[in-house]
């Protein structure tokens, strides 16, 4: 069973207890698993999300961004994908885990961009850099656990100069039907048995899908992003909806 109550308030989904904040409590998270990460998110997501990550990107390509914000940058693969798919001048990569951010420093380094890439650790929701610094921002797989979802948006377009380009990846729990119940199984059984394979802590991974299920998606995400100044300009479904893509212009 999961000890994470399910509930529609995403807000409320947090790894380790209900009253420490939210953001706090997730940087601890993902410094625990940040050995782990990679590996994880290549098994669960039987290497699709290198793809998903190369579609998304591919579609600022005609944008020609030269200055690019990657939220929520984790290990830097969307850093380093970033540059080597779109050519960019320079790649900003924020967290709020030092520790995924170290080992995405040694990908970076083993890549040979550390003159390209630069990580630090910030809050999405509360930026330090000046306005209309970037030409586009990316967050793959992040977004669903920002404790202050509205606050970081406005942060986010606040950067961003006019016209520029917001890209937003994430997962998708299908929504009825046959999808669903298979979803649900795996879950349940090949979340817990990969948590487990990879020795990890074992909240981490419940946090990961209870997150999924609670988080907006499709109209309502898209909603929620005009209301914090952003425009529609793509959305795509990738393998049979369970994850998504969009493209969102200041
Ligand atoms: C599932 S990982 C995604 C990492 C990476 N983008 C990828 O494509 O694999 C989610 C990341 O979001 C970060 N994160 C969560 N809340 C954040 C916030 N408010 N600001 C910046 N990063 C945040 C976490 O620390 C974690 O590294």
């Amino acid at each position: 069973m999961n000890k994470i109550k399910p509930t529609t308030d995403f807000t409320k989904v947090k790894p380790y207890n209900q009253e420490e904040e939210k953001t706090v409590q997730l940087a601890r998270m993902f410094n625990t698993i940040s050995d782990k990460y990679d590996k994880f998110n290549d098994i669960m997501s039987w290497g699709m999300a290198r793809v998903w990550r190369k579609q998304s990107l591919l579609a600022l390509k005609k944008y020609n961004p030269k200055q690019i914000l990657d939220i929520a940058a984790g290990t830097a693969d969307m850093c380093i994908k970033s540059y080597q798919y779109l050519n960019p001048e320079h790649v900003t990569g924020v967290d709020i885990s030092a520790k995924m951010l170290d080992m995405g420093r040694i990908k970076v380094a083993n890549a040979n961009l550390t003159d390209k890439i630069d990580l630090e650790v910030q809050d999405c929701s509360n930026l330090t850099f000046a306005n209309e610094s970037f030409d586009a921002a990316t967050i793959a797989f992040g977004i669903r656990n920002f404790e202050k979802l509205d606050e970081s948006l406005k942060q986010i377009n606040r950067v961003l100069r006019p016209g520029g380009h917001l890209l937003i990846l994430e997962m998708n729990e299908p929504q009825k039907g046959l999808l669903f119940k298979g979803y649900q199984l795996y879950t349940k059984v090949f979340v817990r048995m990969t948590a487990k394979y990879l020795s990890s802590d074992k909240i981490a991974y419940d946090y990961l899908t209870a997150s999924m299920h609670a988080f907006p998606n499709g109209e309502r995400l898209i909603e929620i992003m005009k209301k914090n100044g952003f425009k529609l300009n793509k959305y795509r479904k990738f393998t049979f909806g369970v994850c998504s893509m969009y493209l969102v212009q200041k």
